[in-house]
């Protein structure tokens, strides 16, 4: 039987559920000039008073079950519209701003591998990249960064984002579908974060199977595993890191590391392993 959740609390529920800036919060989305201002200094004074305040709705959260996270009727609606449209449910939920995985700024991991010179070079790719956050943090004149969501609407709202930022020839974005893209040039990196949970768990051989074809052979998929849990049902599905083994090794994918997040938002702590990947063609080497 499902518990009765006074509303407040349930929207501090999913609010940590996925660990986002609260839809009714009124700090999403941020003003467009103070993304790269928030990356740089994400180390320090944001990323702490974002902590802050994600750990005080965890605390909230680790007193109730998975059950009455799942009675959110927020969350019960981005699954409703993916359950009666597979492909428009998307672009649905960011129509009626129904975002709850958007952090609104980029993601810290990613920016701290940016700006200690961690990441490969060259062109790299985020697929899902939902509202740009990530795309617009790691561009740079040695890094063109492509961005590609199947909602027109992320798309709209990645470009009106960060069209003005200072670094906004370096990046683009696209309104594709992953699956069946065909690019003309293929990647040196691709970055994975809350894509691999948000499509369907029989899509993810498909998924491995894209990775590989879009990266260059020496080429590095980035893999921010979230969330590590054991609830059933989604979007977001449970991920595991056996989870992203199973479809990567056989596309002679191997884990070159996989970490404990230290840099995931409060609510994600614990959830999150960053792993990186590269391509091994000798079967001798997996
Ligand atoms: C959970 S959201 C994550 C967005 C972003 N990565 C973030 O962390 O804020 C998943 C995103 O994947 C996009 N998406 C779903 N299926 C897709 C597909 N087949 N091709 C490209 N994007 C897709 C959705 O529109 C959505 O923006």
């Amino acid at each position: 039987m499902l518990a009765v959740v006074p509303r407040r609390l349930q929207r501090r529920l999913v609010s940590s559920f996925f660990g986002f800036t609260p839809f009714a919060g009124g700090t999403y989305p941020p003003p467009t000039r103070t993304i790269l201002v928030q990356a740089s200094n994400i180390s320090s004074t944001n990323k702490n008073s974002i902590s802050t305040k994600m750990e005080k709705q965890e605390q909230q959260s680790n007193k109730t079950s998975s059950t009455t996270i799942k009675s959110n009727p927020g969350l019960n609606k981005v699954q409703e519209l993916m359950r009666s449209d597979s492909s428009d449910g998307w672009d649905k939920c960011w129509e009626q701003g129904l975002t709850p995985w958007d952090l609104g700024q980029p993601t810290p991991v990613m920016v701290h591998l940016h700006q200690t010179g961690a990441l490969p070079k060259g062109r790299a790719l985020i697929p899902g990249c939902g509202s740009g956050h990530d795309v617009a943090a790691i561009a740079c004149p040695e890094r063109y960064v492509v961005g590609v969501d199947i909602s027109d609407k992320a798309i709209k709202r990645a470009i009106e984002l960060s069209s003005s930022l200072p670094n906004a020839d370096y990046f683009t974005f696209s309104k594709t579908d992953f699956f069946t893209w065909h690019p003309t040039e293929l990647f040196d990196l691709i970055f994975d974060y809350t894509f691999f949970c948000a499509i369907e768990p029989d899509m993810r051989s498909a998924w491995a199977s894209q990775m590989k074809y879009l990266l260059k052979p020496d080429g590095e998929l980035i893999t921010l595993m979230f969330p590590i849990s054991d609830y059933v049902g989604g979007p977001p599905y449970k991920v595991s890191v056996a989870d992203y083994e199973e479809v990567l090794n056989p596309m002679r994918f191997k884990a070159v590391s996989i970490v404990e997040n230290d840099l995931a938002i409060g609510p994600r702590k614990g959830r999150e392993k960053l792993g990186r990947w590269k391509k091994f063609i000798s079967q001798s080497m997996m």
